[in-house]
């Protein structure tokens, strides 16, 4: 018998980026994300002799799964089992793969293994792989926050429908994982605490601004959370330098646009990938703009998408 779940990626407009040093994989910072539609992992699960995975069709021995796999057992009976992940978008390039593969993966092992786990235990188990999946099990605007660091479905993606635009400006893997560029943040960044200490009132403000479907207000907050979670990145040692030229002229562009009048804000994760975030009406002009920057390879036009879900089994 297979078992296959969906999930979407999310893109955290109040970003995560740290951790607390008292195991679960705490976050050091609470972050508020809008799950995707159209970008999807999806995750099959058969039981087997031993644990295998494939990722996008090629056999892997990616430690996050196995150990992720290991901590489940520490709570239930899950066997060996045979996973099979895909994306219909590049892996670790900054779409967050992350996000929607442990999503997925939680979903089909507990639909599978009949677990029981309820929406908020399966945020709970996924933020322990990586911390924007938690976000991933739910669709629309999501909140993860303290105290219980489990993610919490803020508003239905059909009461505020934005569509994103993503402008993709290199496919190569990044080469550090974020959990180490997090370490060397803390470690090194001189401005690593402020991070911290501002990000809970920019959350509180957009947790707000979204309740109100304030655009402006909300462009603001998330450009600024993304720029300062970049600043702490740039500022660490070594340097985390993710942007390309072609990011910045993304970022001139839309820059341009909004003086124009169009409700645009862009989002940067650990990648150089740019997300403008858009009311629908502009997503055409705005993915017109974007597509023409000098190094911009390609761009794709996504709206906003739900849970984690099972498909089939
Ligand atoms: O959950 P992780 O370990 O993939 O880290 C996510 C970090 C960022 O994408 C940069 C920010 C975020 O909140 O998603």
């Amino acid at each position: 018998m297979t078992t296959t779940a969906s999930a979407h990626p999310n893109i955290a407009l109040i970003k995560y980026w740290g951790k607390r040093q008292i195991g679960g994989n705490i976050p050091a910072t609470p972050s508020l994300s809008i799950t995707l539609d159209t970008l999807t992992s999806v995750t099959s699960i058969t039981n087997a002799a031993k644990d295998e995975l494939l990722l996008n069709g090629e056999r892997s021995d990616d430690a996050k799964v196995f150990d992720y796999l290991t901590l489940l057992r520490t709570e239930f009976d899950v066997p060996p089992m045979h996973i099979d992940s895909s994306n219909n978008f590049p892996t670790a390039a900054g779409l967050a793969s992350s996000a929607s593969g442990f999503a997925a993966l939680t979903t089909a092992i507990n639909h599978h293994c009949e677990l029981g786990m309820s929406k908020a235990q399966r945020s709970d188990y996924a933020r322990q792989a990586s911390g924007s999946a938690a976000r991933s099990i739910f669709g629309g605007f999501v909140g993860l926050n303290e105290p219980d660091w489990i993610a919490e479905p803020l508003l239905d993606a059909e009461l505020w429908p934005m569509q994103v635009v993503i402008a993709v400006t290199d496919t190569r893997q990044k080469s550090i994982s974020s959990t180490e560029g997090m370490t060397r943040s803390a470690e090194t960044s001189a401005f690593y605490r402020e991070w911290v200490n501002t990000t809970r009132d920019d959350f509180k403000a957009a947790q707000t601004a979204v309740a109100d479907r304030n655009f402006p207000k909300l462009a603001s907050l998330a450009e600024n959370s993304c720029l300062k979670m970049h600043a702490v990145m740039t500022t660490s040692v070594p340097a985390m330098l993710y942007w390309r030229p072609a990011t910045l002229g993304c970022i001139e562009a839309i820059r341009q646009l909004q003086a124009d009048g169009v409700e645009v804000f862009f989002t940067i994760d650990a990648g150089p990938q740019i997300k403008a975030v858009c009311e629908p009406a502009f997503a055409a002009q705005v993915a017109n703009v974007l597509t023409k920057v000098p190094g911009v390879l390609s761009t794709t036009t996504v709206g906003l998408g739900s849970g984690a879900r099972i498909v089939d089994g």
